[in-house]
């Protein structure tokens, strides 16, 4: 499918466009977080709390965007997060995506939870692929997983600790979704909404309709269900402990994605990952919790230059992605930036996002009188004094060094 090129000049563009072409549960699939909604919100105002410290009468052309992140060239440090169920927004979605992101020289980081298989996805882009490991299933399942995720050629295993359940998303109760994934008579009344965008049914249909998840092989039932998904989250805590394990059985770099505070992200370097990834799960997980812009320093602070620290939750443009790198992240990770772009379009859609996002960091950085993400750094912004390790000489919170509380 294409977009017409003009109008969808920003992320909200794609985020209508995607409301017009989905049924309202798949849309409010995306677009919902959990509970009230705070941090979901949150997570998009604080980067007006961050504001601008230009450089004027600084010549700034070309514009370097490229960072090498842990080990991987990429030319956008804008990496594509895992979505997990994207084959419901489009057709064969997983591997769009991943396409996208290896054309643009980026990463893309393949969900458990895909549509695709993981196989079929890695093949897709001629860039970089990590795949995201949840323990849904049982331990069985995720070391095949780990096994197939391996021969596959993906780079790096990012483990999600924020699901020991799942959230509580109030507009999927509302939808029906259970009641349709169920397939039984409680579903009829939720119906509508699909017949109502016969567009995206035909698209849905034609894929195969609803499947299974091909990368969770249950032993002696196969591939896990959608409808399982709650209950196989709620059976599979991944603890500090599993870390051990899962590393032998990648052997390759981990990240792990979901930390919020210098103690875990302490206690994540003594496990010794390769990467943290400050997140809170776009809000969809524990509603309340910092936002993630917020949480940012304190966690830079902790980690200091010892492992990679990346970040997720409300970028929605390039000056967010800026802010963000002068906080000290690496690189960010976005969710529904892309995912929008699926839901409103494909392939398409998600060119069309990566496309706004590189764009607008161009035309930022210019304005800001930088020519180089590898200079951003926290003189470039004006951060609210009260954040923890706000200021450049603050000093680590209970040392950078000093795992003893966690280790304790
Ligand atoms: C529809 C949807 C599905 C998601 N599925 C997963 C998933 O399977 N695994 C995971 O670790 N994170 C998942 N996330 C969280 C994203 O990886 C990422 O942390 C979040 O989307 C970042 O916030 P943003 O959407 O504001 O960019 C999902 C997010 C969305 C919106």
């Amino acid at each position: 499918m294409t977009l017409g090129p003009p109008r969808v000049v920003s992320i909200e563009d794609l985020r209508r466009l995607a409301r017009r072409r989905l049924p309202r549960a798949v849309f409010d699939y995306i677009d919902g977080a959990a509970e009230r909604e705070v941090t979901l919100r949150e997570n998009r105002r604080v980067f007006e709390d961050v504001t601008f410290r230009p450089r004027q009468a600084v010549a700034v052309a070309p514009c370097d965007l490229s960072a090498t992140v842990l080990g991987t060239p990429v030319s956008l440090p804008v990496l594509l997060a895992p979505v997990g169920s994207s084959r419901l927004f489009y057709p064969r979605a997983e591997e769009a995506a991943a396409h996208v992101a290896g054309a643009a020289g980026t990463i893309y980081i393949l969900s458990t939870l895909s549509g695709c298989r993981l196989e079929d996805v890695r093949r897709a882009t001629s860039g970089t692929a990590w795949y995201q490991l949840y323990l849904v299933g049982g331990r069985e399942a995720a070391l095949a997983g780990i096994a197939r995720a391996r021969a596959a050629g993906y780079a790096a295993l990012v483990v999600t600790l924020d699901t020991p359940v799942a959230g509580l998303r109030e507009r999927d109760v509302r939808n029906g979704v259970k009641e349709v994934l169920s397939g039984g008579l409680a579903g009829l009344p939720f119906l509508p909404q699909f017949l109502a965008k016969p567009r995206w049914l035909f698209d849905f249909l034609r894929d195969g309709g609803l499947m299974r998840f091909p990368n969770v092989i249950i032993p002696g039932q196969g591939a896990l269900a959608y409808l399982d998904v709650e209950a196989a989250l709620q059976e599979t805590t991944v603890t500090w402990q599993d870390l051990g394990w899962i590393r032998e059985a990648w052997g390759g770099p981990i990240l792990v994605k979901g930390v919020l505070t210098a103690g875990d992200a302490r206690r994540a370097m003594a496990e010794g990952v390769d990467g943290i990834i400050v997140s809170n799960h776009g809000g969809r997980q524990l509603d309340t919790v910092s936002p993630t812009l917020r949480a940012l320093p304190e966690v830079v602070a902790a980690a200091g230059t010892r492992v990679t620290v990346l970040m997720d939750g409300g970028i929605r443009t390039g000056s967010d992605v800026v802010k963000a790198l002068c906080l000290g992240a690496k690189a960010v990770l976005v969710g529904r930036a892309y995912a929008y772009g699926l839901g409103a379009a494909g392939e398409a859609g998600v060119g069309r996002a990566v496309d706004i996002l590189r764009r607008d960091m161009v035309r930022t950085m210019k304005l800001l009188g930088c020519a180089s993400v590898k200079d951003l750094n926290r003189s470039y912004v004006d951060v609210p004094a009260q954040w923890a390790g706000a200021t450049q000489a603050s000093p680590l919170r209970g040392g950078q060094d000093d795992l003893s509380d966690v280790l304790a």
